[in-house]
């Protein structure tokens, strides 16, 4: 059983116009999405920008709100303020965001700023908390002297590992990791998802790692899945994705992701331009006629895509 189980979630954003200022639209930013992750696992959420991740995000720690549909947290409904409160889940579930710097307080020092979550749910004194705080810096491989510095004198790549210091101050069951590692380098990238992938193993953490390029997620993740125009295009796990995806959106994804392989840039060329012609030309087999992703179908019992006939399984 998953520690966490999203069920046809939907985030609706009301558009304001006209000079009532009336609700004139919609913008379906989530639009009926089903999920679930298991204690200790990663899952992976990858789209574009705009198709709705950190809105799931930021809905399932209760920075925005449910239009619909259920957030089940070891079994309890956390889709209100109230329910979140009576199970101590915002100790529970956590956030790490891209850019640290506007998420860490600049005004504040790194003592501060790990503390804080801390202060919220215990009672500790100034010298335990100290001692806290130190721990964590330990754990996420900074230097002592840290405590009393200010965000802005750290690399980015340092203050992503105070921003997941911040997030595993609480002890908490699940983190939401919204694209960590999207502005970073691609050498600290790397050695801050390795970390990451430590800290889970040491404290069996669970993820949800949102990110735009399936390329980062690949190592990181047990399963994953594609998002587009706030829904759902295909879910599997990290094997179904990779090596044997579905949905055109999919394909269009994994030939995006960068090669280093110089010698074979040209035929990675080719590749991409293929996909993204295929993308324009069978759009009309994988969107019904108002653009929207079709309901998801059974590939396998591990793998779903949104593909409108049932090909290669059926439900
Ligand atoms: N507070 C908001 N009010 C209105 N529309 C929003 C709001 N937040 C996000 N959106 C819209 O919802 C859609 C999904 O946004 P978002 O979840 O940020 O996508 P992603 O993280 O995948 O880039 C976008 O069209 C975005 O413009
Ligand atoms: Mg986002």
């Amino acid at each position: 059983m998953g520690l966490i189980e999203i069920k046809d979630l939907k985030v609706h954003y009301p558009i304001r116009g006209g000079f009532l200022n009336k609700v004139v639209d919609y913008v379906y930013a989530v639009d009926g999405v089903d999920f679930e992750i298991e204690a200790g696992k990663t899952y992976g959420l990858v789209g574009e920008s705009g198709s709705g991740k950190s809105t799931i995000g930021k809905t399932i720690v209760g920075l925005e709100k449910a239009t619909a549909g259920e957030i089940l947290f070891e079994n309890t409904n956390v889709i209100s303020k109230r329910a979140r409160k009576s199970i101590g889940y915002n100790k529970d579930v956590q956030m790490i965001f891209q850019d640290s710097m506007s998420s860490l307080n600049p005004k504040k020092r790194v003592l501060d700023i790990i503390a804080e979550p801390i202060r919220n749910f215990e009672n500790l004194s100034v010298q335990e908390e100290k001692k806290r705080v130190q721990n964590l810096l330990d754990i996420v491989g900074m230097p002592t002297d840290a405590l009393y510095k200010y965000p802005h004198e750290f690399s980015g790549g340092q203050r992503q590992r105070l921003g997941v210091a911040r997030a595993v101050a609480t002890n908490p069951k699940l983190i939401i990791a919204d694209e960590p590692v999207s502005a970073l380098d691609l050498s600290v990238q790397a050695q801050v998802l390795n970390f990451m992938k430590r800290i889970q193993e040491e404290y069996n953490l669970s993820y949800l790692f949102i990110s735009h390029d399936l390329g980062v997620v690949k190592h990181m993740c047990d399963n994953i899945a594609i998002m587009n125009h706030g829904r759902f295009v295909e879910i599997g796990t990290r094997e179904d994705i990779y090596n044997n995806p579905q949905h055109i959106y999919t394909k269009r994804l994994l030939s995006a992701i960068p090669k280093i392989d110089v010698e074979n840039r040209e035929k990675h060329k080719q590749e991409r331009r293929k996909v993204e012609q295929d993308f324009q030309d069978l759009y009309s087999q994988y969107y019904d006629e108002n653009g929207r992703v079709y309901d998801l179908k059974t590939i396998s019992p591990t793998h779903q895509a949104a593909v409108k006939t049932t090909e290669g399984g059926g439900q």
